[in-house]
């Protein structure tokens, strides 16, 4: 059984990619700080899989415990390196933190891989890189513009160093994924997004609305020149994200790889305004949403959306998930929260 490292995997893409390999026979590890997610998600991944992976509650800064993680799990064949921090405004009050948290982890657990000869590592990068793309749909040759926040600047640093690490160490390949908007949450319930404090995401925030958890949603902006005037987005399953991981790290354990550094677009190809996404969830959901028109978010793009042809015909993945199932297990997720908080 291939044993596969996840960095961040009690967290919201972390989990449900968790899910995804145990249900396609691999042995999985995590490694999570427990920072930004909860122990119970091991409960909900167990639940749904029958199995509970190993689980390792540390910094991945912390080079001693990474150490002995290695020494004492040996035979690891490839890593999933989720682990960092990803809220784009705490990223410009703390960009230390940001750049501890997704650079020197990022550049440690390198330097691992090459001590404990682990070759195959997936990285969760963003469409943050591309900013305001120029051309739309966005594809893998968009140049890089200058990241809006610590946090996206992360993101292009991250590609940079494994760009350049597996140029030179010719034993590491790398894959990087670089999300659209993940929302949803497992069919199951027993795992989904688990904002601590006020969501900065769309979804969530409007889970949280209907759930009168929050007064209003607060849409920011109808003056950008869309469909509607609300900025547009590429939204994507969270359960097809996490197949792409999945077949990520088969192609690189199949040494399908074409060059020591790969790098896709995961999204759905289709972009979606923030109205349109308020639409879709009050009709799949049969509710009326609370929302007022606001000014725009400082560092918001206009509109970003993918091209997928490279991850479809390249990677031989393609997002299946309707916006409805993306909706409707949104609030399903939402409804299980409250009900497991009304019986605490
Ligand atoms: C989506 C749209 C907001 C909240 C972030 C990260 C990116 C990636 C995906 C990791 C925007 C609008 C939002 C609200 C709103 N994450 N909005 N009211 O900013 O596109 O991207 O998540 O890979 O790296 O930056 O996602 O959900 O915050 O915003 O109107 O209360 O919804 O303006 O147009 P974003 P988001």
């Amino acid at each position: 059984m291939k044993k596969i490292l996840v960095t961040g995997g009690t967290g919201y893409i972390g989990s449900h990619t968790v899910v995804e390999l145990i249900n396609e026979g691999f042995e999985v590890l995590i490694i999570d700080d427990l920072s930004n997610s909860q122990r119970d998600v091991l409960d909900g991944i167990e639940k749904i899989t029958g199995v509970r992976p190993a689980f390792f509650d540390f910094d991945l800064c912390d080079q001693q415990k990474l150490d002995q993680f290695f020494q004492t799990n040996p035979g690891i064949n490839g890593i999933i390196h989720f682990a960092a921090s990803k809220a784009v405004g705490e990223s410009v009050l703390k960009p230390l933190l940001y750049y501890r948290n997704n650079v020197s982890a990022l550049v440690l657990l390198l330097e691992k891989m090459k001590q404990y000869s682990v070759a195959e590592i997936v990285f969760s990068s963003s469409c943050t890189v591309y900013g305001q793309p120029d051309k739309l749909p966005v594809t893998e040759q968009s140049p890089f513009k200058p990241a809006e926040s610590p946090y996206g600047n992360t993101k292009q640093i991250g590609e940079e160093i494994l760009r350049d690490t597996c140029k030179a160490e010719k034993d590491i390949h790398a894959i990087a994924l670089r999300y659209f908007n993940p929302v949803g949450a497992h069919p199951s319930a027993l795992i989904g997004e688990l904002p601590l404090g006020v969501p900065a995401n769309l979804i969530p925030f409007i889970t949280q609305t209907a759930a009168g958890i929050r007064s209003e949603l607060k849409v920011f902006g109808n003056d950008y020149n869309t469909v509607d005037g609300s900025a547009v987005r590429d939204y994507i399953h969270i359960n097809d994200l996490a197949r792409a991981h999945v077949v990520a790290v088969k192609r690189m354990l199949n040494k399908q790889q074409k060059g020591n550094y790969e790098y896709f677009n995961i999204g759905t190809g289709k972009g979606l305004s923030v109205l349109e996404i308020i639409k879709a969830f009050e009709r799949v959901n049969n509710l009326k949403l609370n929302y007022k028109i606001v000014e725009r978010r400082a560092g918001d793009v206009e509109q970003v959306y993918a091209d997928t042809t490279f991850a479809n015909q390249e990677l031989g993945w393609k997002a299946t998930e309707t916006i409805d199932e993306m909706m409707r297990s949104a609030w399903t997720w939402q409804q299980y929260l409250m009900s497991r908080e009304s019986k605490k």
